[in-house]
């Protein structure tokens, strides 16, 4: 098993370091390359994604990103920007797929800034869009109107088949788990939605099994605060998945508690925590690397089909959380601050 590692910038490398500790401890045959995305792309090779970088993620089986970004790219080009990067690789490698689990560990309970009942036992399954949209739509671009004023525009856009394919993962997710899918879209509004929604209820016709329920993204980002446990699958997309799922995340305690798989058709992915960069606290080992260890557990399970040892890293995690281990971003009283390199050692130690 080839694994391409892209560690990116500010606290994406602190944070890398520590799946991979944990990636090595375990007792499998993989081999790990690295190679410079985003700023540290364009600072290594004049480009956020160089092409040394794509070569060997298109080679590998999977990908471990951290994440990119940094205030002092802002001024760059938009094509030189560490974010174009991350969307380049997204495309280029077709991961169309993106899941953001957003799971509560019960220790975390009392780190949501919501109240414990309302979060316990949380377990939504997001199913984001990752390759069409809004992000990737074209015509897009600033220009300057006859009358002198500039004008943005960026193109909402997707068709049947990418809305199809999409919705094919979260049924087929939802299968396995509660058998709801929650399709949320801006359908009264937006016809590029009402497309959407038009195939998500053909498709499920496929999935008789499996009870389809849609939602306005504005009432969805409203009752995942009312009353989260109310879904189990919802599939999106790309610029819904990108709100809905930071959102969900601060329901599990912290954006540093949710990692992310982005699959293509064939299961060949990248893994990444679903946070940014975080260049303010880049380099002082305070960072969350938990995301990043749970993306390399979603790694085996989904890219090469091991459930053991991904169960293995996950109750690795849970363990050492159960033993009172936090992160600045998740400490509650009584319990244990640790250093993000002293987290990754903790959820080593509780490998075995
Ligand atoms: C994410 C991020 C990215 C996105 C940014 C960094 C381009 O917010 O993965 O959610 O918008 O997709
Ligand atoms: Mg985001």
């Amino acid at each position: 098993m080839k694994i391409a590692v892209l560690p990116g910038d500010g606290i994406g490398p602190e944070i890398v370091a520590q799946a991979v500790n944990v990636l090595n401890a375990l007792n499998i045959n993989i081999t790990m390359q690295e190679a410079p995305i985003g700023g540290a792309g364009y600072e290594a090779a004049g480009d956020p994604l160089p092409d040394a970088t794509l070569q060997l993620a298109k080679e590998a089986d999977a990908v471990l990103l951290g994440a990119v970004g940094d205030w002092k790219y802002d001024k760059l080009e938009r094509h030189l920007r560490p974010e174009r990067g991350l969307l380049r690789i997204r495309k280029e490698l077709n991961l169309f797929a993106n899941l953001r689990p957003a799971l509560l560990y019960p220790e975390l309970a009392n780190a949501s800034t919501l109240k414990p009942e309302v979060v316990s036992g949380l377990d939504i399954m997001i199913v984001r869009e990752l390759t069409g949209d809004i992000y990737f739509g074209q015509p897009r671009g600033i220009s300057t109107l006859e009358n002198g004023e500039r004008e943005g525009i960026n193109t909402m856009r997707y068709c049947e088949s990418e809305i199809r394919r999409i919705g094919r993962v979260a049924f087929d997710i939802a299968m396995k788990r509660n058998k709801r899918v929650c399709s949320v879209d801006k359908a009264n509004v937006l016809e590029t939605t009402e497309l959407w929604r038009q195939v998500m209820i053909e498709l499920s016709a496929e999935y008789p099994e499996v009870e389809l329920s849609h939602m306005y993204v504005d009432n969805a980002a409203m009752q995942l605060i009312r009353a989260p446990k109310q879904f189990d699958v919802m599939v999106t997309g790309n610029i819904f998945g990108d709100i809905l799922s930071d959102e969900a995340s601060m329901l599990t305690g912290s954006i540093g508690m949710l990692p992310s798989a982005s699959l293509d058709a064939n299961n060949k992915g990248m893994y990444e925590p679903s946070h940014g960069s975080a260049p303010d606290i880049a380099g002082k080992d305070i960072a969350n690397p938990l995301a990043t260890i749970l993306s390399a557990a979603m790694m085996l399970r989904y890219t090469f089909n091991d459930e053991a040892n991904a169960l293995k890293i996950e109750n690795a995690v849970k363990k050492a959380l159960a033993q009172g281990y936090r992160t600045a971003d998740i400490v509650t009283e009584g319990c244990k601050q640790v250093k993000c390199s002293e987290m990754g050692n903790a959820v080593v130690a509780a490998l075995n």
